[in-house]
């Protein structure tokens, strides 16, 4: 029988990846966390093709978007990603890179170019895929579509303890301003702007704990 696909989508750390990973255990599907590639191209964007005063040099960036080999690799059931070879999944979680991704995913050479790795991975079916658009632009047909959101309060608090377990040093006034900044930046893009695609169920889980978030998605799951 041919394992679903579901796309979720939503604003910043509303709890999308971490339960798209128990939702993918559960039902033995493979999960794919898009904002870990979009991070990727920006960490590479970073350090390849900044000028002198580190501004990215987006044409730089464009002409070299083939040198980028990003891939997910399955180790101690934790999918690390990889660039050109290197883990980078702690790299990718930095100010620098949270400060700069938004900018960097609103070109359309960079999601053109993530957009093939994208779809093959969902061609066999049997995949979870979270991100801003995948359920209105990369996985239009998917079997099924959610939409997180949550109060920026209740986000900020979420996003401030996974820094501060990460080690990554942040108070949390900055991180409530990269949330905000990026959800603006994320919805008002020209191009696969962050909205609820027409077909998506609504899930808003500002007073819903990361279980009966994953119990709600999943009673929709037949
Ligand atoms: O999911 P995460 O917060 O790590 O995503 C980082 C950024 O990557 C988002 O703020 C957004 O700018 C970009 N992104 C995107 N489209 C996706 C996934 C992420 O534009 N499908």
């Amino acid at each position: 029988m041919r394992k679903p696909v579901i796309a979720i989508d939503g604003y910043s750390s509303t709890g999308k990846s971490s339960i798209s990973k128990v939702i993918a255990k559960k039902l033995g599907l493979i999960h794919m966390d898009t904002g870990a590639l979009y991070r990727g191209v920006t960490f590479f964007a970073i350090n390849e093709c900044s000028d002198e005063n580190g501004k990215i040099d987006l044409e730089k960036l464009f002409k070299k978007l083939n040198d980028i080999h990003l891939e997910f690799k399955k180790i101690d059931e934790e999918l690390i990603l990889f660039l050109n070879g290197n883990d980078i999944s702690k790299e990718i979680r930095t100010n620098e890179v949270s400060g700069n991704v938004s900018l960097i995913a609103c070109q359309k050479e960079v999601r053109d170019y993530l957009m093939e790795t994208q779809r093959s991975i969902a061609q066999k079916g049997g995949v979870i895929m979270d991100g801003r658009d995948i359920g209105t632009v990369v996985l239009p047909d998917a079997d099924y579509k959610f939409f997180l959101t949550a109060s920026i309060d209740e986000r900020t608090k979420r996003r401030f303890l996974e820094l501060q377990s990460l080690g990554i040093e942040n108070s949390e006034t900055e991180v409530r301003e990269n949330l905000i900044s990026r959800d603006k930046i994320d919805s008002e893009r020209a191009v696969a702007p962050l909205k609820k695609a027409d077909d998506a169920i609504l899930v808003d889980n500002s007073k819903m704990t990361k279980e009966e978030t994953i119990d709600y998605i999943l009673s929709f799951i037949s």
